[in-house]
């Protein structure tokens, strides 16, 4: 559709800013920065085992999702009101608008929260007005998507769902995140049932450290609409050729992937070749304030590391409006405003 030639690294990274873009794979608590950490743990007097920011921010070299995971969670113990999950996401909405983010799905892992005492009403209402703003302030079009904590047994996610219910308006699909290995999909068959009957879209991570089994498994067992993560389906041929028949959308974090050491290199990442197989992958940020990057870091170091061009931008962005829980209207209004960047970007050759 349009001009494809190699362009400058300066004006690709341009373009790359530009373009309007959804971002479906961002847990919001993994957007809490160091410094936001410690803003809320003096006002909630909460104590820190860091001496500072810059202690935090040294402890940050992990080797799998599990060694992230802990100091995620202990991250998360300095929300306790309604203002603390507001902050956090406006904090976020921030720095999506600074990249172009038009549309935003964020995971909230409920669990986190009220096992340590807080009320569900202030993880709800301070992430629902923080989305409400982000559209009224920012232009950003934003939904919540509640987690259920794989790593707890289905009861308490059954239960958890039911306590959110008095919110059912607030939240518009479910997810399963936390420890992958040896908590597989099926377990959490009948919550994802009841949600799905709620009328509530279903997602699932898989296949980010675990085996392609398991994305199997979020598909048959628990019906998602989109996997999370996903890269390990390069191992399994047949499932594969199943996600690009089907067209599944997987929200792809390749600066999480790097440094939770599912790939040693940015340039071994598989992303190219999963577009290459015709996969309707995306490019997301996971937990940012971790992972040394927001939706546009992610974006330029792929494609620097994996030498993708205008093409596949357009693809990547185009995949991320298709794939999101935005209403048609909405998409066509993103894809014409992606299509008419694009045509600018090209007429300047
Ligand atoms: N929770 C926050 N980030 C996660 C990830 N990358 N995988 C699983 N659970 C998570
Ligand atoms: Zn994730």
């Amino acid at each position: 559709m349009f001009k494809v030639h190699a362009v400058a690294p300066d004006r690709l990274n341009a373009l790359l800013k530009a373009m309007p873009k959804a971002e479906l794979h961002i847990h919001i608590e993994g957007s809490l920065e160091p410094e936001l950490i410690f803003a809320l743990a003096q006002r909630n007097g909460v104590h820190l085992p860091y001496a500072d920011v810059a202690a935090m921010r040294a402890a940050y070299a992990f080797t799998d999702l599990q060694s992230f995971l802990d100091l995620y969670y202990a991250g998360a113990s300095v929300l306790m009101h309604e203002q603390d999950f507001y902050d956090m996401a406006w904090s976020y909405f921030q720095k999506a608008a600074a990249d172009h983010v038009v549309r935003a799905e964020l995971f909230f892992d409920p669990q986190t929260h009220t096992a340590r005492g807080v009320p569900m009403a202030a993880v709800m209402e301070g992430l629902s007005r923080a989305c409400r703003d982000a559209q009224t302030r920012l232009n950003i079009s934003a939904d919540l998507i509640l987690c259920f904590l794989r790593h707890l047994p289905e009861a308490d996610a059954l239960a958890t769902l039911e306590a959110a219910l008095p919110w059912r308006a607030h939240f518009i699909g479910v997810g399963l995140d936390s420890s992958e290995v040896g908590n597989p999909p099926e377990n959490f068959s009948r919550v994802f049932a009841k949600a799905r009957a709620l009328g509530l879209h279903v997602v699932a991570h898989a296949g980010e450290e675990g085996p392609p089994a398991y994305i199997w498994s979020a598909l048959k067992d628990l019906q998602v609409e989109r996997i999370d993560h996903g890269v390990q389906a390069i191992h399994d041929a047949e499932l594969m050729a199943y996600l690009a028949q089907h067209q599944t959308p997987l929200t792809v974090c390749p600066l999480s992937n790097l440094k939770l050491c599912v790939f040693d290199k940015l340039s071994d990442h598989t992303l190219g070749q999963m577009l290459d197989a015709g996969l309707c992958v995306t490019i997301n940020s996971d937990d940012p304030a971790y992972f040394g990057g927001y939706l546009n870091d992610n974006y330029v170091q792929t494609f620097a590391a994996l030498h993708l061009g205008a093409q596949s931008a357009y693809k990547f962005a185009a995949n991320s409006i298709e794939a999101s829980f935005a209403t048609l209207e909405q998409k066509h209004h993103w894809m014409h405003e992606l299509k008419q960047c694009f045509q600018g970007f090209s007429e300047q050759d």
